[in-house]
């Protein structure tokens, strides 16, 4: 609309720029008043002569009041008997022609662009020529053309935008769903069971941290079933081992349960108070390995969590010395506490210590034979303070010292007689002092004898 209106003004300037001077030309050629009277013949020839010039225009006779004397004017329609004359006096005394609008005696309301003089007799001025430029035909044909241009152009504008915008709206959809569609087709590969699917890095922008995230979370559900499988698989290995360790001294107990039934009558007192004695250690063990089970696997599943408190290790280690003496007596073994007395506090779970100690120790007096030696020494060292304990017994061969940590595994080397355990006193003993950060070491030597190291965390205020 804008356009068209611009069009249309410009095209009225140009009319007026070419025919501005048509009225005064045609002035100078006829007189159309004698004596004060319209000579009709001649103003007949003015319109008839102006019109074959330019058939768009209307021509007006002014007296010199603006009154309309006479008028050439296709159906006579004039709605006004004078005009204003004020645009009629601008427009005459301008000296470049200016660009100016007068009113349409056919149109009141509108204004158009015209050529006007004056009429001279002597030097008054008896009237004005007034020549409207753009007729209402010419007015109307060049609005429907023009709007019917415009529309078209419009028209032709619009769509042409219209579709040159859809094109970068697909684009633009078409680029952001391409990353999108790389980490729909991941995932769906990932819910497909390819769990090693991950949108690749590449993706930048907003998508870029769905990416992330679903990668993150691809992990974290990757490292979650790893640790699924793992417990179960322990947990099948945990039901297997019971179930075995747990048989076997269930058998013997049965064999001498059936044999106490059996030979009832017959069977010396002697006899019989051995095979129950036997009973009893066997159900004593069993108790044991069933509390070793039960504390490993708890440990496996991380349900136990260290409850650390300072304490002094130097206690501790007296009381569980005191606890193994008759034991050590029972087998003749000389027990030995090395510690110095001024040994700082430690900051670890005391019950979870008291487990590694004693763990070690049955160890040492199980498998010293009579007459050894075996030694609970505490040092300082550094922020931390080392426990020792030490035997003179059998040793573990080298090859075998890795591997004796990992649950159930047990020296080959060692007396079978001897070993009696599940194999899962050092894992035990490992495991909780991962649980404080600190780790278990162990120096040994065939026929020499064996000490496992461990270190704990100086309480410091
Ligand atoms: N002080 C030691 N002297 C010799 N061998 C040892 C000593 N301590 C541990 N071992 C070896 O390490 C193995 C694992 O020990 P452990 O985990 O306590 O299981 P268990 O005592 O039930 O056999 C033992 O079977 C034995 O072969
Ligand atoms: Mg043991």
């Amino acid at each position: 609309m804008i356009t068209s209106y611009i069009a249309k003004e410009y095209l009225q300037e140009t009319n007026q720029g070419l025919y501005g001077n048509i009225a005064e030309n045609t002035v100078k050629l006829v007189k159309p008043f004698v004596n004060g009277e319209v000579d009709t013949l001649a103003v007949k020839d003015i319109m008839h002569s102006t019109m074959v010039m330019n058939p768009s225009v209307e021509v007006y006779l002014l007296d010199s009041k603006g009154n309309i004397v006479t008028y050439s004017a296709p159906y006579k329609k004039i709605k006004v008997s004078s005009v204003s004359l004020d645009p009629i006096h601008t427009f005459i005394n301008a000296k470049e022609k200016p660009f100016i609008k007068g009113q349409d005696p056919r149109h009141p309301d509108e204004q158009k662009v015209f050529s006007a003089a004056p009429i001279l007799e002597g030097d008054e001025t008896t009237g004005y020529l007034y020549i409207i430029l753009a007729s209402e035909e010419q007015a109307a044909v060049t609005s429907s053309l023009f709007g019917s241009y415009i529309l078209k152009l419009g028209s032709r504008m619009f769509f042409i935008t219209l579709f040159g915008a859809m094109i970068i709206g697909l684009l633009a959809i078409w680029f952001l769903t391409k990353n999108l569609r790389k980490i729909i087709e991941t995932v769906r590969s990932f819910k497909e069971g390819n769990l090693e699917a991950r949108v690749p890095d590449s993706q930048k922008g907003e998508m870029h941290l769905l990416a992330d995230t679903f990668n993150d979370m691809a992990d974290t559900i990757v490292a979650n079933i790893e640790e699924l499988k793992s417990v179960e698989n322990l947990r099948r290995e945990l039901i297997a081992n019971v179930s075995h360790d747990l048989r076997t001294p269930l058998a013997i107990m049965q064999g001498y349960v059936e044999t106490l039934l059996m030979k009832d009558e017959t069977l010396a007192s002697e006899d019989r108070k051995q095979y129950l004695s036997i009973l009893l250690k066997s159900s004593e063990k069993l108790s044991g390995l069933i509390t070793q089970l039960f504390e490993y696997s708890k440990l496996e599943a991380k349900q136990i969590q260290p409850k650390k408190e300072p304490f002094f290790i130097t206690e501790l280690a007296q009381d569980v010395f005191q606890k193994y003496q008759i034991l050590a007596k029972e087998k003749n073994i000389n027990m030995k506490l090395d510690m110095s007395p001024k040994l700082p506090m430690v900051f670890a779970d005391l019950g979870l210590v008291e487990r590694v100690i004693q763990n070690l120790m049955d160890n040492a007096l199980k498998f010293t034979p009579e007459n050894g030696e075996v030694t609970i020494s505490l040092q300082e060292a550094g922020q931390s303070v080392e426990v020792k304990i030490a035997d003179n017994g059998p040793g573990i061969p080298e090859a075998e010292q890795s591997y004796i940590f990992e649950r159930y595994r047990q020296s080959k080397f060692a007396d079978k007689e001897k070993a009696h355990g599940a194999g899962l006193g050092l894992a035990i003993a490992k495991k909780i002092l991962e649980l404080h950060e600190s780790s278990i070491r162990v120096q040994s030597k065939l026929n020499e004898g064996t000490s496992f190291f461990f270190q704990l965390p100086a309480y410091s205020v």
